[in-house]
């Protein structure tokens, strides 16, 4: 399974009308072999396939001068372990995080899919190039891969998506994309080049399983899942959960991504700890059997109506 090609089949409902009636707009991603293991999951994103389906987060990096040096050397062990794509924001450490990533992917540029996101008010004609401006002086680069709207703000989305292209016409970003929109928002940039939508989505919070996620499948829109072990915090400690690692020899956490890449979302838990970094690399190579899934669905069932779009 983890290297064909995969449709999906289920039916769904969006709005009124049944998604699964429609025909050639099928998300298909290919799952391939990564050059430095051959069993890790990638996906196509922002115009490259080689991208590891589990990617790194950065929130909270940055914050502290003392833990930089761990910080960085965890990002460069990440890359070492495979994990091309790094996600952080404006935001993250007042800008900390970017420096980090900076600091971290200075001679490895080139591997890197990189992932920033400038926030809601820099996110209009006039502030975006500066916001932009300043985001690619901290992350010691020339251009971010993609560059999402942190979360929908007060700016017209037209004047957003304009802001986005006149940075990707000059080159400072290859593709854009938005963060935290649910159904209703996508609905206005059905059409557009919208790369992505980044949403919170882990086991315990299934929201997205019911209308955002086939929504976004039927468009071709990635997803990428952030807080997907749960902050580290009560899904790990979930006795079920527990269970079904130990039967796999893996760890809690290692489940937890493994669904995601299984739901063909890509994952970017943040880690600074050596053996949770080795753990979610290792997790995209993990396959989980149709009866793990079916077990999974009912230790956390998926939501059988609309859920408001789960945010931290
Ligand atoms: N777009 C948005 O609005 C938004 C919001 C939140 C987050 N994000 C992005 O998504 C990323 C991930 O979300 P998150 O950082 O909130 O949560 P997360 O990745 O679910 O959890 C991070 C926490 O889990 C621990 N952890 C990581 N791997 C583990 C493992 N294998 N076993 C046990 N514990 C593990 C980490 O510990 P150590 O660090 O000690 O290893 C850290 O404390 C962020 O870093 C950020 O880049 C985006």
């Amino acid at each position: 399974m983890a290297d064909a090609d995969r449709r999906y089949t289920s039916t769904v409902v969006v709005d009124g009308s049944d998604l699964s009636r429609h025909s050639g707009r099928w998300l298909t991603i290919s799952w391939r072999p990564y050059m430095g293991d051959p069993q890790m999951k990638t996906m196509q994103l922002a115009g490259r396939s080689d991208i590891v389906a589990i990617g790194q987060g950065t929130w909270h990096m940055g914050e502290r001068a003392s833990e930089r040096r761990r910080e960085v050397a965890a990002l460069r062990e990440g890359i070492a372990l495979g994990m091309n794509l790094i996600d952080t924001a404006e935001m993250y450490g007042d800008g900390g995080a970017e420096e980090v990533v900076g600091e971290a992917i200075a001679g490895l540029r080139e591997q890197i899919l990189l992932v920033s996101k400038v926030y809601p008010h820099h996110a209009s004609r006039k502030a975006m190039p500066q916001a932009c401006e300043q985001s690619l002086r901290r992350l010691g680069t020339d251009r971010i891969d993609l560059y999402l709207l942190h979360w929908q703000g007060q700016y017209p989305l037209a004047e957003t998506i304009e802001a986005f292209e006149r940075l990707r016409d000059a080159g400072k970003i290859r593709h854009w994309g938005v963060s935290n929109f649910d159904v209703n928002a996508m609905q206005e940039l059905q059409g557009s080049a919208c790369a992505c939508n980044q949403v919170l989505y882990n086991l315990e919070q299934r929201g997205i399983d019911f209308d955002l996620l086939p929504w976004c499948r039927h468009e071709a829109i990635p997803v990428m899942a952030y807080c997907p072990v749960g902050q580290g915090m009560d899904l790990l400690h979930h006795a079920g959960l527990a269970a079904m690692a130990e039967r796999h020899g893996a760890s809690p956490a290692q489940i937890a991504l493994a669904w995601l890449l299984s739901r063909e979302v890509l994952a970017i838990p943040k880690a600074v700890s050596p053996g949770h970094l080795r753990e979610n690399a290792a997790a995209a190579s993990l396959d989980l059997s149709a009866e793990d899934l079916q077990e999974l669905d009912q230790l956390f069932p998926a939501p059988r109506r609309k859920q408001p779009l789960a945010i931290v």
